[in-house]
């Protein structure tokens, strides 16, 4: 075959693979990966929300896990699809995209292109929190910000994130609103015992190992330093003899080195000669 036409047909396999992958996005294989969002993953797909998104190329999704699902599992599918239509914002936000945030942000949801969408209810307000929080909620006026960040689930900038959140968002007027739990009451006093216990068996468990160390360097000097000073001058004295002159042997601790540089430099020497 002409090499010229299987270099275009390599080329154009090659470009159609390629705007293959980019033409859709399947956001129930990306959310099979996770656990624990196989049910928010499964109403994805019931809503038909997963086909509808399929060709978008920017938009964060709000997952909630199993655990936070149950608040809209049963009601009617139509108004499920509401609700998660509002979970997927038409724009990139990942955690850096988060932190950077000032205050607060108004973001465009999918319920927004459905033309059904009443004042305010196809839009987020996301609002950053004092110490690293970010918080969900309807942009209707007078709407609670329902949902915390829980995680950055998965990011592939600048065109899909996924974040979890606490728990559903749905604005009011689609259906009755999920407020968050109140917060659990502080406990601090059981919480204390099992630390120090801990650290005491911690604690138990370092002196021994510390009394390890600290024996075996004292035998050590101890032995080491009296015959080693017997033995050195007993030997040196002996071996410098037998060496050929006293010149060499100051040399003679490095002599190892000294000789390959020595036979070193004569081959160079050897070869400059024999070049000239
Ligand atoms: C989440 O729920 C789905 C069914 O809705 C189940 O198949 C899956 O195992 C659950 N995952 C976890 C981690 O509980
Ligand atoms: C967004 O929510 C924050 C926190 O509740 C609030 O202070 C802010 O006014 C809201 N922004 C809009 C435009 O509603
Ligand atoms: C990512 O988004 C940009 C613009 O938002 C788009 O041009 C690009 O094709 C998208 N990439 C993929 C793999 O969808
Ligand atoms: C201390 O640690 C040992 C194992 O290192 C464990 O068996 C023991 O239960 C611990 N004691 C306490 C009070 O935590």
């Amino acid at each position: 075959m002409n090499p010229k036409a299987s270099s275009l047909i390599l080329v154009t396999l090659f470009v159609f693979f390629i705007s293959v992958n980019v033409e859709s996005f399947d956001v129930t294989e990306l959310l099979n990966r996770y656990p624990d969002l196989i049910g928010f993953n499964d109403l994805l797909t019931q809503t038909k929300i997963a086909e509808s998104i399929a060709n978008r190329r920017t938009i964060t999704i709000l997952a909630v896990d199993n655990s936070s699902l149950a608040g809209i599992q049963s009601r009617p599918i139509d108004e499920v699809q509401k609700i998660l239509s509002d979970h997927v914002i038409l724009d990139y936000y990942d955690m850096k995209k988060l932190r950077k945030l000032q205050k607060s942000v108004i973001v465009t949801t999918l319920y927004q292109t459905t033309g059904v969408a009443e004042k305010g209810q196809g839009f987020l307000n996301v609002t950053h929190m004092p110490g690293e929080q970010f918080v969900f909620g309807s942009a209707v006026k007078g709407a609670v910000p329902v949902a915390k960040l829980v995680k950055a689930v998965y990011a592939q900038p600048f065109n899909v994130s996924v974040l979890q959140v606490s728990q559903p968002i749905v604005a009011p007027g689609i259906g009755e609103v999920i407020l968050p739990p109140p917060p659990p009451p502080y406990i601090p006093p059981p919480a204390q015992p099992p630390k120090s216990s801990t650290s005491s068996n911690k604690t138990a468990d370092s002196p021994g190992s510390d009394e390890d160390e600290i024996d075996a360097p004292n035998e050590a000097p101890v032995e080491a330093p009296a015959p080693a000073p017997v033995d050195a001058p007993d030997e040196a004295p002996v071996s410098s003899p037998p060496a050929p002159t006293k010149e060499e042997t100051p040399v003679a601790p490095a002599s190892g080195a000294s000789r390959v540089y020595e036979g070193l430099s004569f081959v160079v020497a050897a070869f400059v000669a024999l070049v000239f």
